[in-house]
C-alpha cells in the first residue's frame, strides 16, 4: 500500500499546520504566494506591529509596507533568528570615455521607516564591481543618509582582459564584511582624482550591492556591459523591536517598564533578549518550548508538541484510512453491490484473514494475482483481483457481478462474495483444487488423463458453456487456461464475460487480440462476441484434449491449422492424438471429438453448431465409449436438467436424448444472434 509514502508527507502537513497556527493572529492570513508570515508580520490590519506590515499582492507576490518602492519578501523568520530575506536594489553609475556620469543609482530605497530592520552583518557582505572604482554604504545607526559608517573596496582593471570569471579579489572585483547596525542600502561611488573613468569603454560602470554571502559569483559579463543595471540581489535583513523613531535604543531590562512601549514578548515561557544587531531586543520561547512568543500561547511545550502532533497524526491517518475505504467501496459500485441480496461484500480485514494477508498465490489471473483463502466456514475459496474500476467502467461491474452471482450450475464457477474496499475489487470465488485445464495437459502439473477422463471433462464443460448461452451470457474467452478443475477433477467455467469489460478499455482489449489460436476469427475481424465464438474457442479446447499439443507454438497458432491440414489429408486426426490414450477401443472416441472439433472451427459461423448440440454430440460418445452405462447417463441427463431449468435450448439436449436413443451428427445450424 502507499502508505509508506503518503505518511511522511501527512507527517510534515501536520507540523506545518500545526506550526502554522501558533504564528499568526487569529483570523489573519498566514501566507502570501509561498512565503509563510508569522507574526509580529501580517497583512491587513491588526494583523501586524506597526512598522511590520506586508502586503500580498494581487499576483500572491509579498512586499514590504512601509516602503517607497516594491520590495520583494522572499523569507520573514521569528526562529531561530529573526530575519527576512528581501531583494534590495543594485547601486551604479555609468560613464562615458571623458568620464561624465551617464547614469547612476545609488540603491537608496525607503524600506526601513520604522527602523526595525538592520542589514545583517554575519549573512550578507559587500561587492563592488568595476576598473577604477572606490565603493562604499555609507548609512549609519542614525538611520537614512547618516554617515556613521564607512565600509567599501577598491576594484580596478587596466584592460578588459584582465578580470576573470569567479575570481573577485580586486580586479574587476572585490569584495568584503560590512559592520553591523547599517540602516540603509545606499552607496558611494568616486570619479575624481584618481578615480578618473576615462577611455573605459571596456568598463562603462561601476556596480555596488549588498547581498547574502556565498550566493553572488562574479562573471566578467557584469562588468563590460551596462546589462546589469536596475537589477536586484537578495539579501537578509535582521530585525528587532525597536521604537519606530528609532532614536532611543530599548533594551530587555527596560523594555517591560517602559511607559507607553507595547511588550511584545507576551506568551508565557518567553523570554526577552537583546538585539545583535542595533539597539531594541527579540523574544524567544524558553529552553523546552517552541513556536511564536510574540503571540499569547504562542510557546508550546516541545513534548507537548509532539503530542498533540502524534494525536493529530493517528487522527488524520484513521480517518485518511476510514475515507479511502469507502471511497474504494463507493468506485466499486458498493452503492449498489450492497443492496444485492446473496452477495457476501467481506471488508478489507475480512479479506485480509481470509487471505491471511495474502499468505498463499496460487498464481496469475487475467487482472492480477490469484489468492488461496478460507473462510470462516473453512470452505476454500480463491480470491481474484478484478478490473480496475472507474466511474464509466461502474454499471458494467456491478452488472458483471449480478450476472456472476446468478450463474449456478456445477460446471461454472461460483462467485461467493467480493470486496470492495480496494484500489481495485477483489472477487472470491469457490476454489478448483486441481487447477486449469491447461495445468494439467501442459505445464508441470500434467498428469495422465485417460480418453475417459478427458470425454468427460468436455462433456461438463460444455454443459457449463451451454447452461451459460442458455442464460443469454457470452463467455468470449473460452480456453484451457478458463476451465478449472475442482479436487474431483469436475470442470468449472471461469473467468466469463471479461471480454465485455475488456472492450471498454483499449489497451487491455489488444491484450486479447492477436494470435491467440482460441480466437473466432470472425470475432477478431468484427468485434462481433456471439456464443459461436464461445463455440470455436471450444473446439480448440477438444482440439486440446485428444492431442494434449497446445494451441499456440512460439509465434504461430498452428494446432488448428495443423489439425485441420491433416484432416483433410488423412480425412482423420489419428496422427495427432496424444500417444498416451491411443488404444483400439478409444480410436472412435476421439476421432469423433476431431470430427466435433473440426465442425465447431468451421470459419462460417452458422456452420458451426451451438453449445446445446456440442453437448449432444458428446453426451452420445460416452454413451458408446464402452461404458453404455445407462444409469449413468440419465443421472447426467437429470443434472443437466435440474441446471437448466429455464434453458430451452440445454433442455432440448435431455429431451431429446430422452426421447431418440439414436443420435446423429446434425449440423444443422440454429440460427444465433449477437
Ligand atoms: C531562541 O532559542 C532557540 C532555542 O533555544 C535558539 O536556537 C535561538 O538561537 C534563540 N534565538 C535567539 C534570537 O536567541
Ligand atoms: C595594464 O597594466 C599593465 C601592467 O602594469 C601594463 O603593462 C599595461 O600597459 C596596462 N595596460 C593599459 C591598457 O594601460
Ligand atoms: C522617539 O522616541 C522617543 C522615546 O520613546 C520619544 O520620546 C520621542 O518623542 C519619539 N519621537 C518621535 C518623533 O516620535
Ligand atoms: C500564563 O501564566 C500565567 C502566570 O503564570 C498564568 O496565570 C496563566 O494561566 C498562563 N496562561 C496559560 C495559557 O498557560
Amino acid at each position: 500500500m502507499s502508505t509508506t509514502l503518503w505518511l511522511p508527507a501527512l507527517f510534515l502537513a501536520a507540523l506545518a499546520a500545526t506550526a502554522k497556527s501558533l504564528t499568526v493572529r487569529p483570523e489573519c492570513q498566514s501566507r502570501c504566494g509561498d512565503v509563510d508570515i508569522p507574526y509580529p508580520f501580517g497583512i491587513g490590519r491588526g494583523c501586524f506591529r506597526p512598522g511590520f506590515e506586508i502586503i500580498c499582492n494581487t499576483t500572491g507576490i509579498p512586499l514590504l509596507g512601509d516602503s517607497n518602492q516594491q520590495i520583494v519578501v522572499l523569507n520573514l523568520a521569528v526562529t531561530p533568528l529573526p530575519e527576512a530575506k528581501v531583494m534590495l536594489p543594485v547601486a551604479y553609475q555609468c560613464y562615458d570615455s571623458a568620464n561624465i556620469i551617464t547614469a547612476k543609482h545609488l540603491g537608496d530605497v525607503e524600506f526601513n521607516k520604522y527602523s526595525v530592520y538592520r542589514i545583517s552583518n554575519t549573512r550578507n557582505e559587500l561587492f563592488v564591481l568595476g576598473c577604477n572604482t572606490l565603493s562604499y554604504i555609507n548609512s549609519g545607526p542614525s538611520g537614512r543618509h547618516g554617515y556613521a559608517y564607512y565600509a567599501g573596496c577598491v576594484a580596478y582593471a587596466n584592460d578588459s582582459q584582465s578580470a576573470k570569471d569567479y575570481a573577485c579579489a580586486g580586479v574587476g572585483c572585490c569584495h568584503t564584511d560590512i559592520p553591523p547596525d547599517l540602516t540603509d542600502n545606499e552607496m558611494r561611488f568616486t570619479n575624481d582624482g584618481l578615480w578618473s573613468h576615462a577611455n573605459q569603454e571596456f568598463c562603462p560602470c561601476d556596480y555596488a550591492f549588498i547581498v547574502e554571502k556565498d550566493t553572488y559569483a562574479f562573471q566578467v559579463a557584469h562588468i563590460n556591459t551596462s546589462k546589469s543595471l536596475n537589477s536586484r540581489q537578495p539579501l537578509l535583513l535582521d530585525w528587532a523591536i525597536r521604537e519606530s523613531n528609532g532614536s532611543s535604543s530599548l533594551s530587555c531590562d527596560k523594555a517591560e517598564i517602559t511607559p507607553g512601549h507595547e511588550y511584545t514578548c507576551v506568551s508565557n515561557h518567553s523570554q526577552c533578549i537583546n538585539s545583535s544587531n542595533g539597539p531594541g531586543y527579540v523574544c524567544n520561547c524558553t529552553k523546552g518550548y517552541e513556536g511564536n512568543p510574540y503571540l499569547e500561547q504562542g510557546c508550546t511545550s516541545i513534548s507537548l508538541g509532539m503530542f498533540f502532533l502524534v494525536v493529530a497524526l493517528l487522527l488524520a491517518f484513521i480517518m485518511h484510512q476510514k475515507k479511502k475505504l469507502a471511497r474504494y467501496f463507493e468506485l466499486n459500485g458498493g452503492n449498489i453491490l450492497k443492496r444485492v441480496t446473496g452477495l457476501t461484500i467481506f471488508t478489507e480485514k475480512d479479506l485480509n484473514k481470509i487471505t491471511k494477508n495474502n499468505a498463499e498465490c496460487l498464481g496469475n489471473g487475467f487482472f492480477g494475482k490469484v489468492y488461496k483463502g478460507t473462510l470462516p466456514d473453512e470452505t476454500v475459496v480463491a480470491v481474484k483481483s478484478f478490473i480496475k474500476v472507474d466511474a464509466e467502467r461502474i454499471e458494467e461491474f456491478t452488472e458483471e457481478v449480478m450476472i456472476q452471482l446468478k450463474m449456478d450450475h456445477p460446471n461454472v464457477l461460483k462467485l461467493m462474495g467480493c470486496c470492495l474496499q480496494l484500489n481495485v475489487p477483489m472477487l472470491v470465488y469457490e476454489f478448483a483444487a486441481n487447477g486449469s485445464l491447461r495445468d494439467i495437459l501442459h505445464s508441470n502439473r500434467r498428469r495422465n488423463l485417460s480418453t475417459k477422463l478427458r470425454l468427460d471433462i468436455a462433456i461438463d464443460s460444455a454443459k457449463g458453456l451451454c447452461y451459460m448461452h442458455s442464460e443469454g451470457i457470452r463467455h468470449g474467452d473460452v480456453k484451457p487456461d478458463n476451465i478449472l478443475l475442482d479436487e474431483k477433477l469436475m470442470p468449472k467455467i471461469s473467468d466469463f464475460g471479461l471480454s465485455k469489460l475488456l472492450k471498454l478499455g483499449e489497451k487491455l482489449a489488444k491484450k486479447v487480440v492477436g494470435c491467440r489460436g482460441y480466437m473466432d476469427p470472425v470475432f477478431k475481424n468484427t468485434g462481433l462476441l456471439t456464443p459461436k465464438s464461445d463455440v470455436y474457442g471450444f473446439g480448440v479446447v477438444l482440439l486440446e484434449l485428444i492431442s494434449r499439443k497446445q494451441t499456440v507454438h512460439g509465434e504461430s497458432c498452428n494446432l488448428v491449422i495443423q489439425f485441420r491440414h491433416i484432416y483433410e489429408r488423412e480425412k482423420s486426426g489419428r496422427s495427432m492424438f496424444d500417444e498416451e490414450i491411443i488404444m483400439e477401443e478409444d480410436i472412435f472416441i476421439l476421432e469423433e471429438i476431431g470430427k466435433l472439433a473440426m465442425k465447431c472451427l468451421k470459419e462460417w459461423q452458422d456452420d458451426r453448431p451451438d453449445m446445446t448440440e456440442v453437448a449432444k454430440q458428446l453426451l452420445k460418445l460416452k454413451k458408446k465409449d464402452g461404458h453404455p452405462d445407462m444409469t449413468e447417463v440419465a443421472k447426467q441427463l437429470l443434472k443437466l436438467k435440474k441446471n437448466t431449468i429455464d434453458a430451452a435450448a440445454c433442455h432440448s439436449t435431455e429431451m431429446s436424448y430422452a426421447t431418440d436413443a439414436t443420435w446423429s451428427v446434425s449440423s444443422s445450424p440454429i440460427s444465433e444472434s449477437s
